[in-house]
C-alpha cells in the first residue's frame, strides 16, 4: 500500500480504486503499486473482490472511482485508447477461452498479426519459440479440443505472451484443472517469474504463492487488509482474518 500522491514510477499504480455493482460496494478504496518484476499473489476468501480487482486493472470492469496508472498513463481517463494499453497486459482466466475453430498456431498468431503488425512468418516464429518453451511445439497444428485442460491453459498463457505484454494478469489459472494438470501450468508460470515477467496472480495455490511471489496481498471484503513477503505472510500473519483464512486453507 502506498501514499496516495500523483503518479509514481510503478508499472501499475492503483489509487483509491472503487468499484460497485449497483448499490453493492465490492472494492472500497484500494491503493497499491505493482513494480516492474513483481510477482504479486492475491489471495483471500471467495467473494472478497479478487477477480473484480484484477479485471479493473485492464478495465474489463469499469472502476466506479479512483485512478489506475499503467506505465504512467491514467487508463481510467475516458480519453485513453484502452485497447492500446490492454494489449500490453496479458490476461489468463480460469477458463482458457481458446478459439475452438482455429488451430493452436492460428490461435497464437491472429492477434499479433492484426494488432502488432507482425508478418505471418514473424508471428509464427515467435509462437514456435514460446511453444517449445512450454513443451507443446508438436501441437501447433492441433485444435484446442484435441488438447487436455492443462495443455490448453499452457497455450492460453502462450497466446497472451505472443502479444509481448509488459505484465501478465492471472485469475485462478489452475482452478478449473484436474489436479494432475495443475503442476504443469504452475511450472510455466514459475518459469515466467524467473524470466522477470511482472505478474499479478489471483490464486488458491498457497505453495506456488509461497515459493514464487515476492509479495502476497490478502483481500477481504473489498480491500487489501494485509501485505507481506511470503515468508512473513505464511509464518506470522498479523491480521486476525488472515490467520483465520490461512488456518482453513493450509
Ligand atoms: N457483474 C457483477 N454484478 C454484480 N455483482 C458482482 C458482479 N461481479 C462480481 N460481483 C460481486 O462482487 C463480489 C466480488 O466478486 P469477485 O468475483 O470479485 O470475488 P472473488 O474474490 O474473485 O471470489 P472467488 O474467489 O469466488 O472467485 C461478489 O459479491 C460478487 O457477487
Ligand atoms: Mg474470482
Amino acid at each position: 500500500m502506498k501514499d496516495n500522491n500523483a503518479a509514481s514510477n510503478a508499472l501499475i499504480s492503483v489509487q483509491s480504486l472503487k468499484k460497485s455493482f449497483g448499490d453493492k460496494d465490492v472494492l472500497t478504496d484500494i491503493s497499491v503499486d505493482v513494480n516492474k518484476g513483481d510477482v504479486v499473489c492475491v489471495i483471500g476468501p471467495s467473494g472478497s473482490g479478487k477477480s473484480t480487482f484484477l479485471r479493473c486493472l485492464n478495465r474489463l470492469e469499469e472502476p466506479t472511482g479512483g485512478h489506475i496508472f499503467f506505465e504512467g498513463v491514467d487508463i481510467c481517463d475516458p480519453k485513453v485508447d484502452i485497447d492500446m494499453h490492454r494489449r500490453k497486459m496479458g490476461m489468463v482466466f480460469q477458463q482458457f477461452n481458446l478459439f475452438p475453430h482455429m488451430t493452436i498456431m492460428k490461435n497464437l498468431t491472429v492477434a499479433p498479426i492484426k494488432l502488432l503488425s507482425l508478418s505471418q512468418e514473424e508471428a509464427e516464429s515467435y509462437a514456435r519459440e514460446l511453444l517449445s518453451k512450454v513443451g507443446l511445439l508438436d501441437r501447433a497444428g492441433d485444435y484446442p479440443m484435441q488438447l487436455s485442460g492443462g495443455q490448453q491453459q499452457r497455450i492460453a498463457i502462450v497466446r497472451a505472451l505472443c502479444m509481448k505484454p509488459d505484465v501478465m494478469l492471472f485469475d485462478e489459472p489452475t482452478s478449473a484443472l484436474d489436479p494432475e494438470m495443475v503442476g504443469e501450468v504452475l511450472s510455466v508460470m514459475k518459469d515466467l517469474a524467473h524470466e522477470k515477467m511482472t505478474m499479478v496472480v489471483v490464486t488458491h495455490e498457497m505453495g506456488f504463492a509461497r515459493e514464487v511471489a515476492n509479495r502476497i496481498m490478502f483481500m477481504d471484503e473489498g480491500r487489501f487488509i494485509e501485505e507481506a513477503a511470503p515468508e512473513e505472510f505464511f509464518v506470522s500473519p498479523k491480521n486476525e482474518r488472515t490467520r483465520l483464512f490461512l488456518s482453513k486453507v493450509l
